[in-house]
């Protein structure tokens, strides 16, 4: 059985809503705590299905952890035995790679599968790979698996850019294997996104000793432990984006709290390249979207440029925006599932490399779609806001896996989403096992299974 949303759209949001705790900060901090002798108290997590699968998988893995409804949880991993990280957790988020960096950290080995592919793009994990492994380990794979091997972690030079550009939770990873290796690390072309800097924020509270996270050169002292520590996380960028559009692409008037205004500097040239006024303190949006709309060229680059978490959104809007408009995506280039669904609703939309020329039309109109992976389905849910009708929007299991309380933050601002059940005919069978093992020489692979893996 499968979650669907019915949206009828049209109606101009209005109102005040609340930004939650930033998923990407969660989860490579959640996977940390495998390497801290101490208790951790995490604050502002946010309550959402692949936070849920990080707690399984750390549980699986022997931690002890709480999760409370104001939205704090507590880890304690310092009976953990296990250095195992099975395919069946794995499989079901690509972030659940960061438990590979604190395992190797803390027991010298580490057993992790192998992410598998996504609806996004080819993603690979060889700079995680390459990084743990100028550090000193020795790295292989076994059926499926990444066995990383190495008591005595020491410090080094690592140049971790990618084709790409850097790798944010291949930065984290490394951040923490460092942390407890002996000597100085030094990590070039580190990602400068603020989920790391907060990552690095929470491990130096525990006690390591990192210097310039947030900035492209990293260096980390090693320490021989990490201790007891408290931590609140940052709040969700792109959950604030996400929301400042959806204002946006219904021209309301929406004040957005708890945004994290000063990590959105890109995302608010954006809103003001296409004229929509945005009037922004250190914590709070408020999007005033009545007046006529401008088409823009964007492009999706690392932090500090307009985040790919936030392409499918824009791409979105700028449908509606008379004129020509062209996106980028130099983060992953393939990542446009999305436009197929989107010209299902009227949109005129051409991909191009790694491009979407999009013509703006004057209204979208509802129809049934299909999410194919976490923003795709943000921005599907956009779209609906603005068409005339009733649209069906399925699969939006990969929306629960980013935003919490989606639709009822819309809905608060006047929106007409109701969720449903779709009944279990639109379920695909996951491909078997057997044939999703990757090549033995490469590191990567890719397969059709519906998950998103963000
Ligand atoms: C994180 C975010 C994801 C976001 C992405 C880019 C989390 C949990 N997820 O994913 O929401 O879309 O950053 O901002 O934080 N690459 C390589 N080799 C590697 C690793 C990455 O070539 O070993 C490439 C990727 O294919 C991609 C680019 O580098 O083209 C950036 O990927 P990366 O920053 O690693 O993404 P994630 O950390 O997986």
């Amino acid at each position: 059985m499968m979650d669907m949303f019915c949206v009828e759209g049209g109606h101009s949001l209005r109102g005040t809503v609340s930004v939650d705790g930033s998923k990407n900060a969660s989860l490579p901090i959640m996977a940390a705590t495998l390497a801290i002798d101490g208790e951790v108290i995490l604050e502002q997590v946010p309550q959402l299905q692949d936070v849920a699968t990080m707690q399984q998988l750390l549980q699986s893995i022997g931690a002890a952890v709480e999760q409370h409804t104001d939205g704090t949880i507590c880890v304690d991993a310092r009976d953990v035995r296990s250095s195992a990280a099975p395919y069946e957790l794995v499989r079901q988020m690509r972030a659940s790679v960061c438990v590979l960096g604190p395992l190797l950290a803390r027991f010298g080995t580490a057993r992790v599968s192998l992410p598998g592919g996504c609806n996004i793009g080819h993603r690979p994990i060889d700079l995680h790979l390459r990084g743990l492994a100028a550090l000193g380990a020795d790295i292989r794979l076994e059926a499926g698996y990444i066995v990383a091997e190495g008591s005595k972690l020491r410090g080094a030079d690592i140049d971790l850019c990618g084709p790409h550009g850097p790798t944010v939770t291949g930065t984290c990873n490394i951040l923490i294997a460092a942390t407890l290796a002996k000597g100085r690390t030094i990590i070039r072309a580190a990602a400068k996104e603020p989920e790391v800097e907060d990552f690095a924020r929470f491990l130096n509270a525990a006690g390591a000793k990192i210097f310039g996270a947030g900035t492209s050169i990293v260096e980390i002292d090693g320490v021989a432990q990490l201790h007891d520590v408290r931590h609140t996380v940052i709040p969700d960028r792109i959950e604030a984006t996400t929301l400042a559009l959806a204002a946006a692409i219904t021209h309301g008037d929406v004040t957005i709290l708890n945004a994290p205004t000063t990590h959105m500097t890109y995302v608010l040239n954006a809103f003001n390249l296409i004229g929509i006024p945005i009037e922004a303190t250190h914590d709070t949006l408020r999007i005033r979207a009545a007046s006529i709309q401008r088409p823009a060229r964007l492009t999706a680059e690392p932090y500090p440029g307009l985040p790919t978490d936030c392409q499918a959104q824009f791409m979105a809007l700028l449908s509606t925006i008379a004129g020509k408009s062209l996106i980028t995506d130099t983060v992953f280039p393939e990542r446009f599932m999305h436009a197929a669904e989107l010209v299902r609703m009227g949109a005129n939309i051409r991909i191009q490399g790694n491009s979407a020329i999009i013509h703006g039309v004057t209204r979208l109109s509802a129809a049934p779609v299909m999410a194919s992976d976490l923003r795709a389905s943000a921005a599907l849910v956009l779209a609906a806001l603005a068409a005339e009708g009733r649209s069906e929007i399925r699969r939006v299991y990969h929306l629960d896996r980013g935003y919490h309380a989606f639709e009822q933050k819309l809905n608060q601002l006047g929106a007409k989403i109701q969720r449903t059940n779709d009944g279990p005919q639109n379920v695909v069978p996951r491909p078997h096992l057997d044939s999703l093992q990757p090549e033995k020489q490469r590191i990567s692979y890719r397969h059709t299974e519906p998950g998103d893996h963000m």
